[in-house]
């Protein structure tokens, strides 16, 4: 019998016993993606896709003999698929919301938390021998608490980074394209800015949009510009969402202090100008990468999946337009 479902990585156990109870599965399971040429192969004749981020998932890929009805993303974030080309097709594309919210947010945190107090710095510093005595301006950084937390994109993840903010007796700005309800506001202690004020005033500015059109090189030159010298930059949601080289030129001269990055513009490639730095913690895209996370999101593609295959609605979809109206 030939195989319905295609997944195109290794995945967590779990998920594979939910796929199986919905068809036939061809599990490329290793770390190693398939090449575009290869998934494009491997997608004939299939009706469902399990894919991740690194999978280019386009309009090439639908076309390749397939008999696609659901695309699958172990991830909440889609800009790896080509929406619009699977909405024309009718096939459902399908996320991983919420489950990853705090963890995402745990993360951001925490590069908030090591850039200001320069904890990577400090490890390397220790570990190289450098550290000879006890200096009281040794390794000092900047304080959190009584500063001015800046939240662009007030989703789920930036309202979490909010929450986490004022139990450490932060200011709370953000800015997003939509305002937020008035409640949510209030429950997260969160004020709303125009984008120019966030920049100027915040004294970390997080980052928590999708990645679109709209907001690829939001943050750029012309907008580092705007923040203070002091600022520490926290970027968790998609790498081109900065101007990577325009960032390491703020971060080389100055114009910001540093900065917490966990995804950077061409993954897994780092720009080499921000190896050389100090004042930055780069850390390889794990933003959701707790054990518990990764296994659930793993598991809610794979239901996601399921559903479609036995002709039901899956839970999490992107593009609903596409499925039989309720
Ligand atoms: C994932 C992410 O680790 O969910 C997202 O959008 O960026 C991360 O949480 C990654 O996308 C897994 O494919």
């Amino acid at each position: 019998m030939s195989a319905d479902i295609l997944v195109t990585r290794h995945v967590y156990p779990a998920a594979i016993d939910i796929l199986r109870s919905a068809g036939e599965l061809d599990y490329h399971d290793s770390s190693d993606g398939l090449t575009p040429a290869d998934l494009r192969a491997a997608v004939a004749g299939k009706r469902a896709v399990v894919c991740q981020l690194t999978d280019h998932i386009d309009a090439a890929f639908m076309d390749s003999g397939s008999r696609l009805e659901v695309i699958a993303n172990v991830a909440v974030g889609y800009d790896n698929i080509d929406i619009a080309a699977a909405t024309q097709r009718g096939i459902v594309v399908t996320n991983t919301p919420g489950v990853l919210t705090d963890t995402t947010a745990d993360l951001a945190f925490t590069l908030m938390l090591s850039a200001a107090r320069r904890i990577a710095e400090a490890d390397r510093f220790l570990r190289s021998g450098r550290w000879q005595q006890w200096e009281i301006d040794m390794m000092v950084g900047h304080d959190i608490h009584g500063h001015t937390l800046g939240i662009l994109g007030f989703g789920r993840i930036g309202q979490g980074m909010a929450r986490r903010a004022a139990g450490f007796g932060m200011r709370i700005l953000y800015h997003d394209a939509v305002r937020a309800d008035a409640d949510v506001e209030r429950d997260c202690g969160a004020a709303y800015v125009d984008l120019e004020t966030l920049l100027r005033e915040a004294d970390f500015l997080s980052l928590h949009v999708p990645l679109t059109d709209a907001t690829r090189h939001l943050i750029g030159a012309p907008e580092l510009g705007l923040m203070k010298p002091t600022a520490v930059l926290v970027n968790t949601s998609r790498g081109p969402v900065v101007d990577e080289a325009a960032l390491v030129e703020a971060l080389a001269s100055g114009a910001v202090a540093s900065a917490g990055l966990d995804v950077f513009e061409s993954e897994p490639a780092v720009h080499p100008g921000l190896l050389k730095l100090d004042n930055v913690v780069l850390v390889p895209h794990i933003g959701s990468a707790s054990i518990k996370t990764r296994t659930r999101m793993c598991t809610m593609a794979a239901e996601n999946a399921a559903a479609v295959l036995r002709g039901e609605r899956p839970p999490n979809p992107v593009n609903s337009e596409v499925l039989p109206a309720r």
